[in-house]
């Protein structure tokens, strides 16, 4: 089989990519036998949504619980998440944050072992990462939550997991979808941690207001979110 005949074969998509895309690796990979057989398996590995999945729960070095912690003790999602309206990265807490509890609370508890060990040696605990857009589109919680966008239109109820998973798809057209009509999904921003909000009156109308005075306009243009 010759180069020609695997781009009119399976890799079809591959060669209608903007301009944009070559950022993509594989793409620029466009021709040879190993070197197309590369490019797909790199294509493959990339749009493969292997931890962006629709349920994705991976196993987590300490057993901290979202329901404990964030839907029992009721501690704001901000406590922790301390980036999440200064910029693009809502950030997981700093061993410190646990350590201003767990020094008093249940300071000999095996389950605390990692952190502890953290805490004595430096060393970050190593939570696994849930969640993730590939790098060649840009997301940013800042803005969202700046625009009254609730943690649980992305997240789902995490005041009720025991361990995060991935609600959402985090697909391109989950994204456009919100931002061709917003205006159901906005809240007021003071209320963007609050879980299992129930908008009092009509939900539309309130958020048309909202997006009327805030100016606010999501991009469905390519540019707004890829570079
Ligand atoms: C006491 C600290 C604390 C509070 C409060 C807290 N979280 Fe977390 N959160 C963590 C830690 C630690 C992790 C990393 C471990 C994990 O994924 O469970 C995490 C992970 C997450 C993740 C997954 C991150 C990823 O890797 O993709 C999401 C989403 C999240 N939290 C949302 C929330 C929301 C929404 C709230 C409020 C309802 C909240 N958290 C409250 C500590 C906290
Ligand atoms: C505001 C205080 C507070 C903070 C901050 C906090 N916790 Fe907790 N945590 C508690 C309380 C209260 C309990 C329940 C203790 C009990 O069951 O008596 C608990 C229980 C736990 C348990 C179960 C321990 C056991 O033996 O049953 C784990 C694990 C845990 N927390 C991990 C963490 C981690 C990791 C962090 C930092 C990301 C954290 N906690 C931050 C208050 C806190
Ligand atoms: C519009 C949807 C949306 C909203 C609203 C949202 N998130 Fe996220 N969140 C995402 C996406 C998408 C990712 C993956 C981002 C990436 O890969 O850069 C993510 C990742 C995370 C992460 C892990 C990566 C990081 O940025 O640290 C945490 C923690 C998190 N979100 C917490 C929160 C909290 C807390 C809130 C509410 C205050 C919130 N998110 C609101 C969509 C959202
Ligand atoms: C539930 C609705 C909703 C979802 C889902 C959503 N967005 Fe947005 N997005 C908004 C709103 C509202 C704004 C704010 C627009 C404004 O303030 O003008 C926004 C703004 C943005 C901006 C512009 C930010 C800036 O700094 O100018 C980008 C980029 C963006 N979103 C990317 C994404 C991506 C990527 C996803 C999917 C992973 C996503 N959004 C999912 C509602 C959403
Ligand atoms: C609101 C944000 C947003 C806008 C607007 C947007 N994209 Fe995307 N796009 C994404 C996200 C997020 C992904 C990653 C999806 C995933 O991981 O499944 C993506 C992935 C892609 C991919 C990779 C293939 C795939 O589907 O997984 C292509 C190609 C692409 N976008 C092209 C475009 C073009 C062309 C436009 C303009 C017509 C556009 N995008 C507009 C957010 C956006």
């Amino acid at each position: 089989m010759s180069g020609d005949d695997r781009r009119d074969d399976g890799g079809t998509p591959l060669f209608v990519f903007p301009e944009w895309q070559n950022k993509v690796p594989g793409v620029v990979l466009a021709c040879g036998g190993l070197a197309a057989i590369a490019a797909m398996a790199a294509v493959w590995y990339w749009f493969s949504p292997s931890f962006t999945d629709v349920g994705y729960m991976p196993e987590q070095p300490v057993p901290y619980s979202h329901k404990l912690h964030a839907g029992d003790l009721g501690i704001d999602c901000r406590y922790c998440h301390v980036g999440v309206e200064r910029g693009p990265v809502a950030g997981v807490p700093p061993t410190q944050t646990c350590m201003n509890c767990h020094a008093q609370i249940k300071p000999e508890s095996p389950l605390l072992v990692p952190v502890r060990e953290s805490w004595a040696t430096g060393e970050p605990v190593p939570w696994v990462r849930v969640h993730k857009v590939p790098d060649y589109a840009r997301f940013d919680h800042s803005a969202h939550v700046g625009a009254g966008v609730g943690c649980e239109e992305c997240h789902g109820r995490v005041d009720q997991m025991i361990e995060v998973r991935q609600q959402q798809p985090l697909s391109m057209g989950w994204c456009v979808d919100c931002h061709r009509d917003p205006a159901a999904r906005l809240r007021p921003a003071e209320l963007v941690t609050k879980m299992g909000y129930a908008p009092a009156g009509d939900a539309v109308a309130a958020g048309k207001e909202m997006m009327a005075k805030k100016g606010i306009s999501p991009p469905t243009h390519c540019s707004g979110c890829h570079q």
